[in-house]
């Protein structure tokens, strides 16, 4: 079997990782890496590396990875595609859903494997999750939520946390529900300024079978956290991504417990917790792709062990729909007198910052939400700064 050539765009966290991992996998020969900064070829040493693509191509690569900043995945992945080079990129896909359908649609025309890094599908405690619920242990799926937050990343912010972050979650999400998404609403907020984006959000959707979905994200906290938990109608599963460690929590009809007149039951149910073990998930995501190359009959179906550049187009819609729409807020102060006050109560809303982006649809909404008041309070969309705060939410 011939040696597939590969090359690695940029090298900075994640390229380094991909740099190491495809040096090691049977088959593969990495000849070769690109990447602007004068630096970066300290971090591969054995092969070539070029400030540039062109020179890249030049080595006639059979496969490559695009691990550089968002921003530039998608003109380096069109130049890929006219190359005739089978192509991994890292998530999110693109910048924007447009860019990431065009490049999906760039590699399909081309006959080529096409696909993106959404590395939790490799997570073995998201696999077993998937399996598990696949298998009925939870029944009806109800609910989804997951929790990703950690320290502030000292590398690339050329985006917020809904595309470098909540990415994951949303592709992981549809993927153990076998589900879209139909409906999503988000408070965003930016805390630091420093990216120019978003830092933290709170993430609410609804996904085409009634499931309801929910998730933390920030780059905010001291604390790492990587969480992730499914409801359904016998039980619930519960996983920690970082530790490899998933509960089981089944209702099951209660637990007979000893009583005065004999055993009565009370709710509870059988409880396990298991260690789940796997090959390392950036191991598994590119022998998939390597594998996809090796079989590929022209375009990569979902019976590939990679994720197709139109999943990853997918997610991008969901992300484009958060980002679209102004922050969601509930009007609290109307929920402060008795329970008739509260629901004859307006609604009120604080004013609102110098316009941002989509302003007038920002104005147009709350004008809609003030007009609904004769019920509960409403969700109201728009921009309203924290009092004595000059944060966006
Ligand atoms: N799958 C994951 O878990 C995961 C984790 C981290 C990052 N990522 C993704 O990987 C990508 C890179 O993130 P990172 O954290 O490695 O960023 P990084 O800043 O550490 O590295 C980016 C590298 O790309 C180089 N670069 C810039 N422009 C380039 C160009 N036009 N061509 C080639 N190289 C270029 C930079 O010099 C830098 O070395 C992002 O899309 C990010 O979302 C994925």
């Amino acid at each position: 079997m011939s040696e597939l050539r590969a090359g690695v765009v940029g090298l900075g966290t994640m390229g380094r990782h991909h740099a190491r991992v495809l040096a090691g996998l049977a088959g593969v020969r990495l000849v070769g890496a690109c990447d602007p900064d004068p630096g970066a070829g300290s971090a591969l040493r054995t092969v070539p590396v070029f400030p540039d693509l062109d020179r890249l191509l030049e080595l006639d690569l059979d496969l490559c990875v695009v691990a550089a900043p968002t921003l530039a995945h998608a003109a380096i992945g069109s130049r890929l595609a006219a190359a005739g080079v089978h192509t991994l990129i890292e998530k999110p896909l693109a910048a924007s859903a447009e860019e990431a359908r065009i490049l999906a649609a760039q590699f399909e025309r081309a006959g080529l494997v096409g696909c993106v890094g959404h590395i939790e599908r490799f997570n073995p405690v998201v696999r077993a999750m998937r399996e598990r619920i696949g298998g009925g242990e939870v029944g009806t799926v109800l609910q989804i939520t997951t929790s990703r937050q950690g320290p502030y990343p000292q590398r690339i912010r050329d985006v917020g946390v809904i595309l470098d972050l909540a990415s994951h979650d949303i592709d992981l999400t549809r993927w153990i529900a076998g589900a879209p998404y139909v409906k999503v609403s988000a408070v965003t907020s930016r805390v630091t300024g420093a990216s120019g984006h978003e830092d933290l959000a709170a993430v609410v959707g609804v996904l085409q079978d009634g499931t309801v979905v929910n998730h933390l994200v920030n780059w905010l906290s001291p604390v790492k956290r990587r969480l992730v938990s499914v409801t359904g109608e016998l039980g619930s599963l519960r996983g920690d991504l970082l530790t490899g460690t998933l509960w089981f929590n089944g209702h099951d009809g209660g637990v007979a417990v000893p009583g005065p007149g004999g055993p009565v039951r009370v709710p509870g149910g059988r409880t396990d917790r298991s260690q789940v073990v796997g090959p390392e998930p950036l191991a598994a995501e590119l022998e998939g792709f390597v594998a996809a190359v090796r079989g590929h009959a022209g375009v990569v179906g979902d019976a590939a062990d990679v994720v197709p550049m139109q999943a990853g187009a997918e997610v991008m819609d969901v992300t484009a729909a958060i980002l679209a729409q102004p922050a969601a807020v509930v009007e609290v102060s109307a929920a402060t007198g008795p329970a008739d006050a509260v629901r004859s109560g307006p609604v009120r809303v604080a004013a609102q910052l110098s316009a941002p982006p989509g302003a007038d649809r920002v104005a147009a909404l709350l004008g809609a939400g003030e007009s609904q008041t004769g019920g509960l309070p409403v969700l109201v969309a728009g921009y309203v700064p924290a009092p004595g705060s000059r944060r966006w939410f």
